[in-house]
């Protein structure tokens, strides 16, 4: 710490910190246009200018040093940043009063009454180009940008999609996409971080305008007229009268804008933000506070929200009656299903029914759906999709180190030397954590190593790329675990301190040589080496993984030797290293936290363990089954062998997203009984006999558990939508009707429940969750949280970790002769699963409007096959058509289709062979046949799709092209003449 004065009074600093900081800190107000603390100092506006020791620096780029003088009202400074706001303002207009931006939060609005500026000197001047709307959801204003770069900024160095420019030599700069495209033809993905940090209204959402103020939605003839009037009159009355005016229609807006904070309902990264609303319109979704976000969103969370409003939701009860649904009362509907429920049991025993819940809903809501299995129906026939992604990972961290989270944040991923990415899409299917690597690897050379089937986006960005063979990571991991054990590159001291069964592990590496590996994965030895030097020499390696590696056969096994390999290396106890599973829905994670599960009460504490069960007996007052229960694949198969006989299964779409569709469809339709809660009519409703309308995340509150542990809240945006209710509610319902007496008013009277039975969540309450605050478990009584899960010991009795020795086992549904090539599957950035909510909104099906197969530009040759031709594939176990589109993201005879589809699900394809010890499937184990069809239609993926577009990649803004221009100067240098009020 060091002592500065500011403006003659005292304040602490950090050595090298940037004044701006500590001026902001200290409560003095000063201009600062161009910076935004997320962003870092960009150096455009020259609003920030202070005086230190007789010079005029930058604030935002001038960092402390002891016993500093910043003046920041000095005559010099004062002029200096009226004649920078003054060039800023010859680039916009203030029409506040009719514009969407007059919100409170406008840079350019409260920087013009901060500084107190009354007239123009330098006129606006208007630039030579249109307003852009060619993207769905957001437009430019050339005439209203203040060349900020900003934007630039954010899109180049944050989100790291590189579309975004400022061609500081023309003599009307602008900001370019794709160096001169169109929005909607350029590289530009819609995360929306441009429009999120932008100043001003050059940027906004479309959802925004004419929607936002009182007069903004008038014609824009009237409008301009308006525009005219405001600038005739400003030489007369000056700028404060007109700021008056507007200042009161912003305060206006306030009665009837709601802000309101919620969690991301996608993926699993846990990006929070205020959604701002009117009525049920959503005007926009503001990223700031979100500690895992802060300023980013990809395209789904900042503007996937249609389907909330969609005249396709669910509003009333459904009962199947002769083949066909009818409407029902709420009353009607609950009594049927708690009198089948009952019928059931009293006939078949507790265990003939089964409960799946919805790793879309809150923590409250899947722990009322395990207790409502356990305590009320009395069976442990509990699952959660977590089965059908996650639990490989979760059960090779059990393994090993104890617990089945990430083992640090995603901070640690952005600290970390080397990140080493296996089978996951990131960029794709957790964008905004994709960003923290992206940027990392572009500003602070972190090394990136990506193991992939595709050559998707994280694989062209990575400084060295593994293709190997499919369903073959765990021989290369094994293969490098080895070789850095022998050749001295293991951390003997962590090893030695920290893990045990190191002999053991070592035997069963035996067969993992590199030559081995060579061969099996088909890759060279040079590069398993360079890997293992790249992992040794690294100051702190995380690495990623998903369903590439947990949808096999070994899904389980594979994930263990990334833990295993994580241990020898000492990658566990410090920051920058770990474990990541990258959970797929936003609340995998906490549904099995939270007991939705077979095995476990929540906290992950064992059905068969009597003195956990006797714990939870006591708080339920009821006696517990000490049996695991059914998975969701073992219901499926029970379902099939006429053991099973209801399901209740709520936000979840079964018969699609499981695998060998057919087979589970066609178990789905043998049921006795069963009640889907959803708030579609989702392919799953239609092997129902009741469904229940259900509300989605922003009309209910709760929590969310993100991939890094973190529990969040998320506050009522909506009521409910009309005849649709919260899940906890319905469940509540369903229980009571079934002769339990729940009380929950609230689902923090739930959460308190959950806590004082749960070691784990012991400390996790409501209030310690408010607004943006959040937790990582485990969470102590206290409320410690631990953001690094292993700090002071490992999760098992003695406080080591253990390696676990590994086998190998074959792939299953190899290729053959008749199904002759490889079909892998996975996600697409803008839908989301089979696309239930994201194809409901307009601008995401335009597009992406279908799903397709992608082909390799060998196979198509060989075949015949063009983007757009239809194919048939075949597998063993069914078959769909689709359209092709010829791609280098895959290779040879290696196929992928995303999954977002409802008519051609992939699914159909894939088979019923599961991960041996979680009963995962093995969806990325298929095979099949392709056959052309004579049908030729356009490409799947329209030119507009960003996958067409062509960044241009530079580093940030580049304002010292700004700073060569002939026309600039510094402010302050010269005399200015500058009226104030
Ligand atoms: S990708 Fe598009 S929306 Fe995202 S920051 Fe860049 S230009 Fe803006
Ligand atoms: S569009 Fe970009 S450069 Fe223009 S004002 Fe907005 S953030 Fe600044
Ligand atoms: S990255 Fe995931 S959590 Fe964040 S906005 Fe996108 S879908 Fe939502
Ligand atoms: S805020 Fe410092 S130059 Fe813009």
């Amino acid at each position: 710490m060091i002592r500065v004065t500011i403006d003659g009074v005292g304040q602490e600093a950090m050595s090298g910190e940037r004044l701006i900081d500590v001026i902001n800190r200290a409560g003095v107000k000063i201009s600062q246009v161009c910076y935004h603390p997320q962003l870092g100092p960009i150096q455009t506006c020259d609003t920030c200018m202070v005086e230190v020791n007789g010079q005029l620096v930058r604030a935002c780029a001038t960092t402390a040093s002891a016993a500093m003088g910043i003046l920041t009202k000095s005559e010099k400074a004062a002029a200096a940043q009226r004649e920078a706001f003054d060039r800023i303002l010859s680039n916009h207009v203030l029409y506040c009063t009719v514009c969407d931006n007059n919100n409170g939060n406008c840079t350019i609005h409260n920087t013009e009454r901060l500084l107190g500026i009354e007239h123009q000197p330098i006129p606006y001047h208007s630039k030579p180009y249109e307003e852009d709307h060619t993207n769905p959801f957001y437009r430019y204003d050339p005439q209203q940008c203040i060349l900020c770069g900003r934007c630039v900024e954010a899109c180049q160095n944050v989100q790291v999609n590189e579309t975004l420019s400022i061609n500081w030599e023309d003599p009307h700069p602008r900001v370019l996409w794709d160096g001169g495209s169109t929005i909607g033809e350029s590289s530009c993905v819609s995360c929306g971080h441009c429009i999120s940090v932008c100043p001003c209204n050059a940027l906004m959402e479309k959802s925004m305008l004419g929607h936002a103020g009182f007069l903004s939605a008038l014609p824009k003839t009237t409008l301009s007229g308006m525009i005219d009037v405001v600038k005739g009159i400003e030489p007369e009355t000056g700028y404060g009268a007109i700021l008056k005016l507007s200042d009161a229609e912003s305060h206006m807006r306030e009665s009837r804008t709601r802000r309101t904070k919620t969690v991301c309902t996608y993926c699993g990264v846990g990006c929070s933000f205020n959604i701002w609303t009117k009525d049920r319109h959503i005007l926009k979704v503001e990223p700031l506070d979100g500690p895992t976000n802060g300023i980013s969103t990809c395209v789904k969370g900042k503007f996937g929200w249609d389907f909330v409003n969609s005249a396709d939701r669910l509003t009333k009860p459904l009962i199947r009656e002769g083949g066909k649904f009818r409407e029902a009362s709420w009353d009607e509907a609950l009594d049927v299903v708690a009198r089948k429920f009952r019928e059931i049991k009293a006939k078949n025993g507790p265990d003939s029914l089964a409960f799946v819940s919805s790793s879309k809903c809150t923590n409250e809501e899947s722990y009322l759906m395990q207790k409502l299995a356990r305590v009320v129906i009395g069976t442990n026939n509990m699952d959660n999709c977590s089965r059908y992604c996650q639990a490989p990972a979760t059960q090779g961290l059990f393994r090993t180190v104890g617990y089945g989270g990430d083992s640090g944040s995603i901070r640690d991923i952005e600290n970390a030397g080397l990140v080493l990415i296996i089978g996951s899409n990131t960029a794709e299917s957790h964008p905004v954590l994709a960003t923290r690597v992206k940027r990392a690897h572009k500003l602070r050379r972190q090394k990136l190593i990506v193991s992939d089937l595709r050559e998707h986006e994280m694989a062209k960005r990575a400084d060295l790329f593994l293709h190997p063979k499919p369903g073959t990571d765990i021989v290369w991991l094994s293969a490098v675990s080895r070789y850095l054990l022998e050749n001295g590159m293991a951390s003997t001291e962590f090893l030695a301190k920290w893990v045990n069964g190191l002999e053991d592990y070592k035997k069963s590496l035996g067969p993992f040589t590199m030559e081995f590996a060579s061969r099996t994965c088909g890759l060279s030895q040079d590069i398993l080496k360079e890997v293992a030097h790249m992992i040794a020499e690294a100051n702190g390696v995380c690495i990623l993984w998903a369903m590439g590696v947990t949808q096999h056969s070994m899904g389980s096994d594979t994930s263990t030797a990334i833990s295993n390999l994580l241990l020898i290396t000492g990658n566990y106890m410090k920051t920058g290293s770990g474990a990541y599973p990258l959970r797929g829905h936003n609340n995998v994670q906490g549904a099995s936290d939270h007991g939705a599960m077979p095995n476990f009460l929540p906290g992950y504490q064992s059905v068969d363990d009597p003195e956990v069960r006797s714990r939870f007996e006591a708080g339920w007052n009821v006696q517990l089954p000490s049996t695991k229960g059914l998975d969701n694949h073992e219901m499926i198969e029970a379902i099939h062998e006429g053991k099973l006989k209801a399901m209740y299964l709520f936000g979840e779409e079964m018969s699609l997203v499981d695998s060998n569709a057919n087979f589970v469809g066609e178990g789905l339709s043998k049921l006795d009984f069963f009640v889907v809660q959803d708030i579609f009519f989702s392919a799953t409703c239609r092997f129902a006999d009741v469904v229940l309308p259900a509300s989605p995340s922003l009309e209910k509150e709760g929590t969310f558990t993100s991939t890094e542990r973190r529990i969040q809240r998320l506050y009522q945006v909506f009521e409910p939508f009309e005849g649709s209710r919260p899940d906890w509610q319905i469940i509540q319902e369903i229980a009571n009707r079934l002769g339990a007496t729940w009380q929950y008013r609230h689902p923090s009277e739930i959460y308190r429940e959950i806590a004082s039975l749960t070691p784990l969540f012991a400390g996790v309450t409501y209030e310690r969750l408010e607004g943006f605050k959040s937790l990582q478990w485990p969470v102590a009584a206290d409320g410690t949280d631990q953001p690094l899960l292993y700090t002071n010991d490992f999760a098992f009795p003695d406080g080591k970790a253990q390696l676990f020795p590994l086998s190998l086992t074959e792939p299953t549904d190899q290729p053959n002769a008749e199904f002759d090539l490889h079909l892998n599957n996975g996600r697409l950035l803008e839908h989301f699963h089979e696309g239930n909510m994201t194809y409901r909104n307009e601008g995401i099906r335009e597009k992406t409007p279908d799903t397709f197969v992608e082909v390799s530009p060998e196979l198509a040759e060989e075949r015949g096959i063009r983007s757009g031709t239809w194919v048939q594939l075949t597998s063993r176990y069914g078959q769909v058509r689709v359209r092709a589109l010829v791609t280098d993201r895959v290779r040879g005879k290696e196929l992928y289709m995303p999954m977002n589809s409802v008519e051609s699900p992939v699914n159909r394809l894939t088979s019923s062979h599961t991960d041996s010890a979680t009963h995962t499937p093995a969806y990325k184990e298929a095979s099949v046949h392709l056959r052309v069809l004579p049908e030729v239609g356009e490409s799947p993926l329209p030119r507009i799709n960003h996958r067409f577009g062509h960044p241009t990649p530079q580093h940030g803004v580049e304002v010292e092209r700004k700073w060569k221009r002939p026309d600039y100067r510094m402010p302050g240098n010269g005399l200015v003449q500058i009226q104030t009020n």
